[in-house]
C-alpha cells in the first residue's frame, strides 16, 4: 500500500508522524509521491486553536471527496483533534475510515488488513488506565532526529486544550530513550531534540531510573543528558519546550558544563502580564520569568532564547500588551511564536469572554512581528564577522545552489556548497550577512 501523512501541529506531531510512518514502512508499505497516488491517507491534526481544527476538517472532507473516483482509497485522522474529538468526527466527515488517539499510533499497522477487508468508522482512543508504550521507530536516513520522553501534560493552563488530548504527563524509562538514541546515532543521526510538552518536568511523574545516581548530577532530566552525550556519534543536544519553574540550578549547570548540550530554549512566555499571567495560571510572574532567562544568560554567554506568546487572551488590555512587548526586548527574543487566542472548548478560559475584537488580536500580532523583525536582526548582525559551528542538513530549501544548517543557538546559516561537506558535519562558518531570521556566511578552513 502507498501511504500519504499530512502533518499539522507541533514537533510532536512531526515526531508521531515519522513514528507511524516508520511503522508502516516496517509492514512493507511505500511513502506516495502524491495524494492521487496514495492508497492510504492520514491527516495527523492539532487542536491548540480552532482554525486548526477547521483547517484540518476541511482537508479531511476534500480527501474523502476524492473517494468517489478512487473507492478503495482509505483516509484517517489521527493526532490531537482525533483524540479529542472522537467518534463525532464520523458524524461530521461520514466517509472517514478510521480515528487514532494519540497514543494509539502503534495500532495502525493492525488495523490495515480490517481496512483493506471493507471494516470502515474504526475508532480507537486513548484509555488512560493502560502505561502507554512509545513508539520508537524512526525513518532512516537523518541528521537530526526527534525522540519523545514525555507524554502528556500535567500543568493545565487555563487556555489550553494539550492536557485533555494528549492526557496525564508520563516520563518515559530512561534505559528506552538511551537504546533509541543509541540506534539512532548507528543510524548517522548527529543531533536529537528530547521533546516533553513541559519537558523539564521529565521524571517528576513517575520514576524513569532503574539505580540511583551515579553521574554529577541528581535530577533526572540532567542525568538524562549526561547519559545522552556519552553516546558515541551525538554531537548536540537539545530540549524542549521548558518552563521557568524547570531551570533548577542542575538544569543551568548541565547545560553550562556539557559540550554537547545546545546554548539554547524554547521557553514559552505567554504574556509579559501578570495579571495575564495569573489569569493564565502559567505558574510565574514576568519577574521570575527574567530571573530564569537572567540564571541562563549569566552561565552560557551566547544562549539564545525563542518564546510563544498568546495575544488577545480575555480582558487584555494595552497596557498588559504593552508589558508583554517590554518583556519580549528585556528578555532579548531571538524568535518568537505568535499566536491569536482562541477559547477552546472545556478549558478554563472558555467559560470566560473573549472579549478582546478579532481585528485587535491581528494588531497586536503584527506589532510583535514587527518587534521581532527588528530585534532578530540587530541580534543577527550581531553575528556578522564571528565563526559559528554549524550542523550541515543539505541543500537549502531557499536556493538549491547553497547548503543550510543550524548555529548551535539553532538559527538557520545558509553557506555556499563544498564538495567535502556532507550532511551531518559540524562546519565552521564566519557570518557576512544577516537576516531577521537567517544568517548567510563562508565555510572556513
Ligand atoms: N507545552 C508548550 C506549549 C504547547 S502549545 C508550553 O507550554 O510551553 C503551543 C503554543 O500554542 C503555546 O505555547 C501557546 O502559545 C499556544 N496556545 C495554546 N493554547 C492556545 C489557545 N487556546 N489560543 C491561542 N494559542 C494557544
Ligand atoms: Fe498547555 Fe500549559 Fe501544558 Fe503547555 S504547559 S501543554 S500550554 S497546559
Ligand atoms: Fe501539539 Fe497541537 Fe497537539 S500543538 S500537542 S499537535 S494540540
Amino acid at each position: 500500500m502507498k501511504y500519504l501523512l499530512h502533518t499539522y501541529g507541533c514537533q510532536m506531531n512531526v515526531r508521531d508522524a515519522e513514528a507511524v510512518a516508520a511503522g508502516l514502512e516496517a509492514a512493507g508499505h511505500l511513502p506516495a509521491i502524491d495524494e492521487a497516488d496514495a492508497d492510504l491517507i492520514i491527516v495527523n491534526t492539532c487542536s491548540v486553536r480552532g482554525k486548526a481544527e477547521d483547517k484540518a476538517v476541511g482537508k479531511l472532507g476534500l480527501l474523502c471527496a476524492t473517494k468517489r473516483t478512487a473507492p478503495q482509497r482509505i483516509v484517517g485522522v489521527m493526532g490531537c483533534m482525533a483524540q479529542r474529538r472522537g467518534a463525532a468526527l464520523l458524524k461530521r466527515i461520514p466517509l472517514l475510515d478510521f480515528v487514532l488517539g494519540t497514543r494509539q499510533q502503534q495500532a495502525l499497522p493492525a488495523l490495515l488488513p480490517r481496512l483493506a477487508a471493507g471494516e470502515r468508522g474504526i475508532v480507537l482512543l486513548d484509555d488512560p488506565a493502560i502505561t502507554p508504550r512509545v513508539p520508537d521507530a524512526h525513518l532512516p536516513g537523518a541528521v537530526s532526529a526527534f525522540v519523545t520522553i514525555l507524554l502528556g501534560c500535567n500543568r493545565r493552563c487555563a487556555y489550553c486544550v494539550v492536557p485533555d488530548v494528549r492526557g496525564a504527563e508520563y516520563s518515559r524509562p530512561a534505559p528506552e530513550i538511551l537504546a533509541e538514541v543509541r540506534q539512532l546515532a548507528a543510524g548517522g543521526v548527529r543531533e536529537v531534540t528530547l521533546l516533553g510538552q513541559s519537558v523539564m518536568r521529565y521524571g517528576r511523574s513517575n520514576p524513569v531510573w532503574e539505580a540511583p545516581a551515579t553521574g554529577s548530577f541528581r535530577e533526572d532530566l540532567p542525568r538524562l543528558l549526561e547519559a545522552v552525550s556519552a553516546i558515541p556519534g551525538i554531537r548536540r543536544i537539545r530540549f524542549t519546550s521548558g518552563h521557568p519553574s524547570g531551570c533548577t540550578d542542575e538544569l543551568v549547570r548541565a547545560m553550562r558544563d556539557i559540550p554537547r548540550i545546545c546554548p539554547h530554549l524554547h521557553l514559552p512566555v505567554q504574556s509579559g502580564s501578570d495579571r495575564i499571567l495569573d489569569l493564565m495560571r502559567r505558574g510565574y510572574t514576568a519577574a521570575q520569568y527574567l530571573d530564569a532567562v537572567a540564571h541562563l544568560r549569566e552561565a552560557m554567554p551566547d544562549f539564545s532564547l525563542t518564546s510563544d506568546v498568546i495575544v488577545g487572551f480575555p480582558t487584555e488590555t494595552e497596557e498588559d500588551f504593552e508589558a508583554t512587548r517590554r518583556l519580549a526586548e528585556t528578555a532579548a527574543f531571538d524568535n518568537t511564536y505568535i499566536f491569536k487566542y482562541s477559547p477552546r472548548p472545556g478549558t478554563p478560559a472558555a467559560a470566560m469572554n473573549d472579549d478582546v475584537p478579532a481585528a485587535e488580536k491581528m494588531r497586536r500580532n503584527q506589532v510583535l512581528l514587527e518587534d521581532q523583525d527588528v530585534r532578530g536582526q540587530r541580534l543577527n548582525e550581531a553575528c556578522v564577522g564571528r565563526t559559528l559551528d554549524v550542523l550541515a542538513e543539505g541543500v537549502s530549501l531557499r536556493n538549491d545552489q547553497r547548503w543550510s544548517g543550524r548555529s548551535p543557538g539553532n538559527k538557520v546559516v545558509v553557506f555556499e556548497r563544498h564538495p567535502s561537506i556532507a550532511a551531518g558535519d559540524l562546519v565552521p562558518v564566519q557570518i557576512s550577512r544577516a537576516g531577521p531570521q537567517v544568517l548567510y556566511g563562508e565555510v572556513r578552513g
